[in-house]
C-alpha cells in the first residue's frame, strides 16, 4: 500500500486531484482528436471526504484542462427508500457535487437502483453493467469510521459482490447529519461487493479526520478480517490512500510512509 500523508483536508484534495487526473488520464481526454476507444471506467463515492476531489476535477474541468467525455463511472452505493431525486439520495448528491458541472455524457453514469420492487435483481443487473463496461479502471474510496468501504459493514464477506446490505447503528449516526433525525436514515442500501471494489484496477482511498485514524490505523497495520473490510485493500496491488494528519495520527510506522513517499518523488524527478 502506498500511504501518503499530508498536511489538512485542502492538501489531499489537491493530491487526490493531481494523482487522479494523471492515473485516469483526464487530461488526454480532453484533445478533441482522442480517438473515441472504450470509455474510462471511473469508480465514484459520496460522503464528506470526496467533495474537496470533485470541487477541484470541476474547476480544472471548467477552466478546459480536463475532460469526462471519454469515462464512463459506477457509484459505490445507495440507499435502499429514497428515491433519486431525494435530496439525500446519493443519485442527487452525484448530481449536485459533480455530474452537472461536467461533461460525463449522459446515460454513462450509474449508480444502483433502489426504487425498484425487486432490489436483489437491481444489485445482479448493477453487477452485471460493471462487467459488460469491462470492470473499474480507477476507483475512488471513502472509508467508514468502522472501516466500511461502500456500504460493506463489519463482517462483510471479503469476496462480496453487489448486493443489498443492512447499514450498521454507527454507520447511520455517523450519516445522521444529513437527515432531521436517526430514524430517518435509511437502513438498508445497495453497494458494491467488496470482490467488485477489489476487481478495480487502481484504487484511490481518501480519509481525513481524527475520527478516521483507527480505521486507517486497522486497515494499513492491523491483520486482514472481515471486522474491518477496508483491511483487504493490503491485498490489492494496486492501492493509494492519501490522508491528512489527523487520519494518519495512530500509525506506528508514518516516519517510515513519509520517507518512502520523499523517496518516490526523488526517483520521480530523476526519472
Ligand atoms: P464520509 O463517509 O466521507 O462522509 O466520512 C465515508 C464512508 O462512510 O465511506
Amino acid at each position: 500500500m502506498r500511504v501518503v500523508i499530508l498536511k489538512n483536508a485542502a492538501a489531499v484534495a489537491q493530491a487526490a486531484a493531481e494523482e487522479s487526473i494523471h492515473r485516469i488520464g483526464l487530461a488526454d481526454l480532453n484533445t478533441p482528436a482522442t480517438p473515441l476507444e472504450k470509455p474510462v471506467v471511473i469508480g465514484l463515492a459520496t460522503g464528506g471526504t470526496p467533495l474537496g476531489l470533485y470541487r477541484a476535477w470541476i474547476q480544472a474541468y471548467q477552466s478546459g484542462q480536463i475532460s469526462f467525455a471519454n469515462t464512463m463511472s459506477f457509484n459505490l452505493d445507495e440507499y435502499v427508500g429514497l428515491p433519486p431525486e431525494d435530496p439525500r439520495s446519493y443519485h442527487a448528491y452525484m448530481n449536485e457535487n459533480l455530474f452537472w458541472h461536467i461533461d460525463i455524457p449522459t446515460g454513462r453514469s450509474f449508480i444502483p437502483r433502489t426504487n425498484v420492487s425487486n432490489l436483489e435483481e437491481s444489485a445482479a443487473d448493477y453487477e452485471w453493467k460493471i462487467e459488460q463496461a469491462g470492470g473499474i479502471d480507477y476507483q475512488i474510496l471513502g472509508i467508514g469510521s468502522d472501516g466500511h468501504i461502500g456500504f460493506n459493514e463489519m463482517g462483510s464477506s471479503l469476496a462480496s459482490r453487489t448486493r443489498v446490505k443492512t447499514l450498521t447503528k454507527k454507520t447511520r449516526l455517523d450519516n445522521a447529519r444529513y437527515f432531521d433525525t436517526l430514524e430517518a436514515v435509511p437502513t438498508m442500501a445497495i453497494t458494491m461487493g467488496i470482490g467488485t471494489i477489489m476487481n478495480a484496477r487502481s484504487i484511490l482511498l481518501l480519509a481525513t479526520g481524527a475520527g478516521k485514524a483507527k480505521a486507517i490505523r486497522d486497515t494499513v497495520e492491523g491483520p486482514v478480517t472481515a471486522m474491518v473490510p477496508a483491511s483487504i485493500l493490503q491485498f490489492h496491488d494496486d492501492v493509494t490512500l492519501m490522508i491528512d494528519e489527523e487520519a494518519a495520527q495512530d500509525l506506528s510506522q508514518r516516519e517510515y510512509y513519509l520517507e518512502s513517499e520523499a523517496n518516490r518523488r526523488r526517483i520521480e524527478q530523476t526519472n
